[in-house]
């Protein structure tokens, strides 16, 4: 079990997001599943293998750049062996969660996401109007050295709006359905590990998502 999924800073974590909708957590990866996404993430930047992102379900997927500027790459557990450490945190993760907030957790899906210079995600709500597999976002940052004036924050529209900096090895996670965020331009490219924690196994659903 990962350090930041026990004791004190996940009971407070856990409690903040059953009050606000979401939390942030800082050192939440170990240090060995931080070197094994980064690596991943350098293997999938040199193959040319992130793609520009596309904004709503599958069937009707449109790249619209005024709303989404990323790049992202989909995880595959199956042959990104290397993420294995990475995956099975993924399950305790689910479980906890699962148990903490009386919900079924028994999917998953994620990406890497690399925001260029001037990149931003216009805001939005992560669960789409005809799927509602989505219960939970997570975003990790994997920026070393950002600074104050970098951009690229997390805004959460909320009654009291907060700035989230995307700094290295923080985590945020939210409830997909109801916690509407904002990615602000980024001003130093910008890199992400995110996805989403789903009520139903990924590829079983009416929408075969
Ligand atoms: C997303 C998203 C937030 C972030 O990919 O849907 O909102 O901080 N990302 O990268
Ligand atoms: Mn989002």
């Amino acid at each position: 079990m990962w350090a930041s999924l026990q004791g004190e800073q996940w009971d407070k974590a856990l409690d903040r997001l059953a009050e606000y909708d979401y939390t942030v957590i800082d050192d939440f990866f170990p240090q060995s599943v931080l070197d094994s996404v980064e690596a991943e993430f350098e293997r999938v930047e040199q193959a040319g293998a992130l793609k520009a992102a596309k904004i709503g379900e599958s069937s009707e997927e449109r790249r619209i750049a005024e709303i989404r500027s990323d790049y992202i790459h989909w995880l595959d557990r199956a042959s990104q062996t290397t993420l294995e450490p990475f995956f099975s945190g993924v399950d305790q993760l689910r479980e906890e969660l699962a148990r903490a907030m009386y919900v079924s957790l028994l999917g998953y899906e994620f990406h890497l996401a690399k925001y260029p210079v001037g990149a931003f995600y216009k805001a939005h709500l992560d669960q789409f109007d005809r799927r509602d597999n989505r219960q939970l976002s997570l975003v990790i940052y994997l920026n070393q050295g950002w600074e104050p004036g970098d951009g690229g924050e997390l805004k959460i529209h909320c009654e009291n709006p907060e700035v989230i900096a995307p700094l290295y090895n923080r985590a945020v996670l939210f409830r997909s359905a109801t916690v509407l965020h904002e990615v602000l331009p980024a001003l130093k490219p910008r890199r992400s590990l995110t996805g989403w924690l789903l009520k139903r196994p990924s590829g079983v659903g009416a929408l075969g998502l």
